[in-house]
């Protein structure tokens, strides 16, 4: 924790502190503390703020950041830039008012956000047709309370799927279905705390709203293992030290690799050696565009991989409805988990996702959708090659997603929020790092957009690096300066 007062100049009373271990980025940090300063009244109205180039120097970091929380809180109408090139608070901001609440974000224009799934497409007709099936059909014990794994009809038809799809190799005793991948790992994690695990390893970067969360509510120890171009390092689990690992490996979540068959394979050793889990997210494995398909790795190991599945990204998340394929000696605990959580996942949808897979629905949505997303995949491709080609796409060949990574003269903390302010929505990379340290880079979720949003979001994105750019001096310098050094 980094705290300055700034002892000289016309703000005396500018109070900062910093956070630097924080997942915060530094310019919001600043401009945090001096909306806090100024609600609270020690900043006055009219009371000059220091240059920005003596407060960065203070506060030992560049100035770009500076300038960042200072536009922030122009635009938010707290500050006000004078002539001269100084800033003041802004002469009619309220001051230390209790019901002042923070100026909302605009809403984005355009938005990458990840993890969003075209909803609009979702089969309704073939849905519909499904429930009435069930409704029609379905004995009436099946309207009663079930155990914790959920219903046998919907067990026997992602065992069938997956297995013929996914290479898995499922009996459908060992499947409980759960209200998305979400409560699954909540579940897996309970168990594990629950037989003595002490230590789970991530990946890193990895989500950071539930294998995290949850792991370090359970008073597991996390460890972050890096993550490389295709996927996890298991080099680095071999020095974990952890009881379970979550992998994202068809397709790593968020930089896109693929873990290697060789790779797959030294998990498993590892697995087996230490008598550990591998929790398997394939949330992302149906929609792959350009590259051979990659099986999953419960299939090479049932007894110590727990498979988790999802519907999603390709149905609706609004479902919640989610599966897991148990290795046989934790499918009891994993079952009463559940009942425990919610006595059981709604029997209705449940058994109409097991008629709308046996119907080859399933498989017939998932054909339509990939060329869908495909094209929208292409247009992101498309327009950063002519507006940014100095950023670098990875994880192209499957997903809805695509991490771009970005030329070293360029900052995470300074491209989001100057994004922002041209209406785009975009999530960065270092905002899921659990150590914190790693390239930067820009996570572009394009499952619903179409391809002319797509090419205006890269637009406004192109328009606010150029910004950035102009503010900092270019790329050519710090180019030159790497080059030289
Ligand atoms: C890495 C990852 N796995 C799985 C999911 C799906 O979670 P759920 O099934 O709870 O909707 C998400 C959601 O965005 C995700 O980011």
């Amino acid at each position: 924790m980094g705290r300055i007062r700034t002892n000289s100049g016309p703000a005396e009373d500018l109070l900062i502190e910093l956070d630097r271990e924080a997942r915060v980025p530094l310019h919001r940090q600043i401009a945090a503390s001096i909306r806090g300063g100024i609600r609270a009244g020690r900043l006055g109205a009219g009371a000059s703020l220091p240059p920005t180039r003596t407060l960065a120097a203070g506060l030992g970091v560049s100035r770009g950041v500076v300038v960042e929380a200072y536009q922030q809180l122009v635009a938010e109408g707290y500050l006000a830039s004078r002539s001269g090139g100084y800033t003041q608070v802004a002469a009619s901001m309220p001051q230390a008012s209790a019901r002042t609440t923070e100026t909302p974000e605009p809403a984005p224009k355009i938005d990458f956000g990840y993890g969003r799934t075209d909803v609009s497409q979702f089969p309704r007709a073939a849905w519909l047709r499904s429930v009435r099936t069930v409704l029609t059909t379905a004995p009436n014990d099946r309207f009663a309370y079930l155990d914790g794994r959920g219903v046998p009809e919907l067990h026997q038809a992602l065992s069938d799927y997956l297995n013929r799809v996914r290479g898995t190799s499922a009996d459908p005793g060992n499947v409980v279905i759960c209200n998305g991948y979400g409560q699954g790992i909540a579940l897996l994690i309970q168990v594990l705390v629950r037989r003595g695990a002490r230590r789970i390893a991530l990946e890193d970067p990895s989500s950071n709203d539930d294998a995290l969360v949850v792991a370090r509510a359970a008073g597991l120890e996390v460890v972050g293992v890096p993550v490389g171009p295709d996927g996890v390092r298991v080099d680095a689990l071999e020095t974990a030290d952890a009881d379970a690992v979550v992998l994202t490996p068809s397709h790593q979540w968020p930089t896109g690799g693929v873990l290697s068959a060789a790779a797959r394979a030294e998990v498993i050793r590892w697995a087996k050696r230490r008598e550990a889990i591998v929790i398997e997210d394939d949330y992302d494995a149906e929609y792959r565009y350009d590259r051979s398909p990659v099986g999953a790795m419960q299939g090479l190991a049932p007894d110590h991989v727990v498979y988790c599945g999802t519907a999603s990204k390709t149905l609706a998340p609004g479902l919640r409805l989610g599966w897991l394929i148990v290795p046989p000696h934790l499918v009891a605990d994993v079952a009463a988990a559940k009942v425990l959580a919610d006595r059981g996942s709604p029997v209705l949808d449940q058994l109409t996702f097991a008629d709308f897979l046996v119907r080859g629905e399933f498989d017939r949505h998932l054909r339509r959708m990939r060329p869908v997303y495909r094209r929208r995949r292409d247009a992101l491709l498309g327009a950063l090659r002519t507006h940014l080609p100095e950023l670098r796409p990875a994880g192209i060949a499957a997903g809805q997603h695509v991490v771009a990574w970005l030329p070293p003269d360029l900052d995470e903390a300074a491209v989001v929020p100057a994004a922002a302010r041209h209406g785009l929505g975009i999530h960065a990379v270092g905002e899921y790092r659990i150590s914190g340290a790693g390239p930067g880079g820009l996570i572009f979720g394009y499952a619903i957009l179409g391809e002319a949003a797509i090419a205006e979001g890269i637009t406004l994105l192109a328009r606010a690096i150029r910004e950035i750019r102009e503010q900092t001096g270019g790329p050519g310098r710090l180019a030159t300066v790497i080059r030289t050094v």
